[in-house]
């Protein structure tokens, strides 16, 4: 006999416990439990009782399965973010914050979809749960692709909206803004929390998966940043996209955080306008777009993200601190990684730069996680703390070990090409293994110098040896 049972859900980790509690034990998350009933049938039976099972057939790894065709959208960044367009039959989740553009950006694909920018039209559905459909319909003015043949619907009830799908003539892109909004009525929780959310994504990918669609679902993001709703609904998609960009800065970035179906680490960028997103096929001309040339205390780095070379500029400022602890402030980069950077200069090469306030800012909104960029980040500090600005339309790239080794970093030719392409004339790079002839060959036009260790990056800068040796007579700031 079925019977109604109360339990207490986490929201942020799914965990099931029997009473409330502030805290959940199983993921730490405070205040996260909320009641929903659950319709248990007595305990479980294993598999006791019922009907035996039928046996399953295996076949070998190599068979005729087609490979499969890609729905290419025209937005090249976004097709290059989902492995190279996307999969029929596959489940999309894009997660961002606020206001970052996902709604708009979803509904820009879907009209290029529907429109056949990149080959065949495809049938495309919206099913908005958020907005009305005159807010959507305005959008897409403004967005000028109120032409497109998009099919527009706003519904919030799974059972409905799997009933409309769920036959042979159905769409084959569907779009569903956002998962958070939908509900079935079978559950008893609010929309939004963990059971629901869980089994609304189910239902839409099962669906997909039998009747060969691409769902694409718009995940909310908690104040911690990661997709709102249990962790299982990243296991369940083929795809999870983060869509993040700084709110002063018009430039977003989609990122791939896993693809069962391509790489990722590919980023696309795109550029907030006031007529919806643009894409920037040239993103590093964009980042260095209002630099300004002398000034102490930035370096160039030249990045990869995914498989794309990217330069972004790296600002450092450093200052004399009045503080007992000496502030630490850093945007863009990893601040633990930054904390090494000092220490090696400091212990290794004797600046004494540890003792100041030091501000880390990666220009243009950008976040990096590559090691590559210790050697630009310790660039920008010394010519921050010297007063002496980096070699002119110079590229810096390189990772720093703890005893101030510079050590090689992949794809050092395809780094230089991109800086030789923007009209960089030198680079400073970890030593190379390459012989002379072929290091002029690669890149005719720039000058690299490798960096062994980073003492010899510190003697590179005039003043630098004045610094350091102020260390021995016991001076303290520059
Ligand atoms: P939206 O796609 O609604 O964000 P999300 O769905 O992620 O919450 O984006 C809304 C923001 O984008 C809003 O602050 C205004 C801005 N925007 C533009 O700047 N230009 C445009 O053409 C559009 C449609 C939105
Ligand atoms: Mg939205």
């Amino acid at each position: 006999m079925a019977r109604a049972e109360n339990r207490f859900v986490c929201q942020s980790c799914g965990a099931a416990h029997p009473k409330w509690a502030g805290k959940c034990d199983a993921c730490g998350a405070w205040n996260s439990l909320v009641e929903e009933s659950v319709r248990a049938s007595g305990p479980p039976k294993g598999l006791g009782g019922g009907a035996k099972g039928r046996s399953i057939s295996f076949v070998g790894l190599a068979g005729d399965t087609e490979a499969t065709a890609r729905r290419k959208s025209g937005i090249a960044e976004l097709d290059r973010v989902c492995g190279g367009g996307m999969v029929p039959g596959s489940a999309l989740l894009i997660g961002g914050d606020p206001g970052i553009g996902k709604s708009t950006l979803l509904l820009q694909a879907m009209a290029a979809l529907a429109q056949g920018k990149n080959g065949a039209k495809l049938d495309c559905a919206y099913i908005s749960g958020e907005e009305s459909l005159d807010q959507v319909r305005l959008r897409a003015l403004r967005l000028n692709v109120s032409g497109a043949p998009v099919q527009l619907a706003s519904a919030t009830s799974i059972r409905d909206i799997i009933a409309t799908l769920d036959h042979a003539q159905g769409p084959q892109v569907v779009a569903i803004d956002s998962i958070q909004t939908m509900y079935i009525d079978s559950l008893d929780s609010a929309p939004g929390t963990v059971s629901q959310v869980r089994a609304s994504a189910q239902e839409l990918i099962r669906l997909a998966k039998s009747r060969g669609f691409t769902v694409i679902l718009v995940g909310h993001v908690t104040k911690e940043g990661t997709i709102a709703g249990p962790r299982v609904l990243e296991h369940m998609v083929d795809t999870v996209l983060y869509f993040e960009g700084e709110r002063g800065h018009q430039f977003r970035i989609l990122r791939a955080v896993k693809n069962r179906f391509g790489p990722t680490d590919e980023i696309g960028v795109f550029e907030m306008t006031d007529a919806g997103l643009a894409e920037v096929p040239n993103p590093s001309a964009l980042f260095l777009g209002d630099r300004n040339r002398e000034v102490t205390g930035s370096a160039v780095f030249a990045g990869i993200e995914g498989t794309r070379p990217m330069l972004v500029e790296i600002q450092a400022l450093v200052a004399p601190s009045t503080l007992g602890t000496p502030r630490r402030a850093v945007v863009g980069w990893d601040g633990n990684r930054l904390a090494m950077v000092l220490a090696v200069l400091e212990a290794r090469c004797g600046v004494p730069i540890g003792a100041n306030d030091i501000y880390l800012n990666v220009a243009g909104g950008l976040r990096i996680s590559e090691p590559a960029a210790d050697l630009a980040v310790a660039a920008a500090l010394i010519s921050a703390l010297v007063r002496e600005p980096v070699p002119p339309d110079t590229v810096v790239f390189g990772e720093i070990g703890l005893s101030g080794e510079i050590r090689p970093v992949s794809q050092t030719e395809a780094r230089l090409k991109e800086a030789e392409k923007l009209g960089f004339v030198s680079a400073l790079t970890p030593p190379r293994r390459l012989r002379a002839k072929e290091k002029a060959a690669s890149t005719p036009g720039l000058q690299p110098r490798e960096i062994a260790h980073l003492r010899n990056l510190v003697a590179m800068f005039d003043k630098a040896q004045g610094v350091t040796r102020k260390l021995g007579t016991g001076g303290g700031r520059a």
